[in-house]
């Protein structure tokens, strides 16, 4: 067989398989993109597990219209400002994530930069992009997933029970919660609430740090010591109560987004 070069659209269906393997990682996807945006409130909202539909929400710093039709297009990324990749401060940085998923669903973002008088929408479907039209919503993100996998029939069939993805995306976000107590995180499905983080507001680090895991964890990461001597879960559960009793470490600076608009 002749060596051939692959069109764009099979290309990036094939790299998506490698980013998003089920609603969860497209979760953990947009997620990680609307921290990198400073959000302060995040909203995962699924149907059938996210096997139907998933939205995520923020109030971040959000996009101008040619910064979205940029987002959808592979290795474009606000978050590797000077092509140095052992100084990372960003959860994302391959310019992967939103082209993955635009590839193998029917995507949909509408945003509306900070200061912007007008919100902006692009769609991509099967990896085809259409052009941006004008939208409406304030400041901030969202970010629409329908019908994933609707693209590539063979991943659409390895997706579990709604129930079984719902754990997984449920486990995605606790995951990031975790690590970001300053931020309030909710996740519904079907109309049903799973997950209410409030944001940690006016406490210490420390302080809001072990919140969040008592919120996340169980009661027990507020004591002092933890109150459950579980055989299975007890030396991972002594380990992180104890990290999180200690002293916070010092937090990289955050690279500003948008650096190519500066160029
Ligand atoms: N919720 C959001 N708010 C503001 N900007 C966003 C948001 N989501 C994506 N972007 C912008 O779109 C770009 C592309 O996002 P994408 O997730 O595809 O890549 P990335 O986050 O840069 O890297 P990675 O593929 O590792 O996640 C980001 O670099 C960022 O500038
Ligand atoms: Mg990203």
């Amino acid at each position: 067989m002749p060596i051939r070069r692959l069109p764009d659209n099979l290309v990036n269906r094939i790299a998506a398989g490698e980013v998003v393997e089920r609603p969860a990682s497209a979760v953990k996807e947009l997620v990680e993109n609307a921290l990198d945006a400073g959000a302060h409130e995040v909203e995962v909202v699924l149907r059938d597990g996210g096997r139907g539909f998933i939205s995520v929400t923020d109030d971040g710093a959000g996009m101008t219209p040619e910064e979205l039709e940029l987002a959808v297009e592979r290795h474009c990324t606000s978050k590797l400002a000077d092509d140095d990749l052992v100084r990372i401060s960003t959860l994302g940085f391959r310019g992967e994530a939103l082209p993955s998923i635009g590839a193998v669903s029917r995507l949909t973002v509408t945003s509306r930069a900070a200061g912007a008088e007008d919100a902006w929408a692009i769609r991509v479907e099967g990896g085809k992009p259409y052009p941006v039209e004008p939208a409406a919503r304030d400041r901030g993100t969202r970010v629409e997933v329908r019908d994933l996998f609707y693209a590539t029939p063979a991943r659409l069939k390895f997706l579990k029970t709604a129930r079984t993805e719902l754990d997984h995306a449920i486990d995605a976000l606790q995951r990031l919660a975790m690590a970001h107590p300053r931020v309030g995180f909710t996740l519904s499905d079907d109309g049903r609430n799973h997950l209410r983080l409030p944001a940690a507001a006016g406490e210490d680090g420390g302080a809001a740090r072990l919140k969040r895991l008592a919120a996340v964890m169980g009661k027990d990461f507020g004591a002092e010591r933890p109150a459950h001597r579980n055989r299975a879960r007890g030396n991972a559960a002594d380990r992180l109560h104890r990290a999180a009793h200690a002293e916070p470490r010092q937090q990289p600076a955050p690279v500003p987004l948008r650096q190519w608009t500066a160029r």
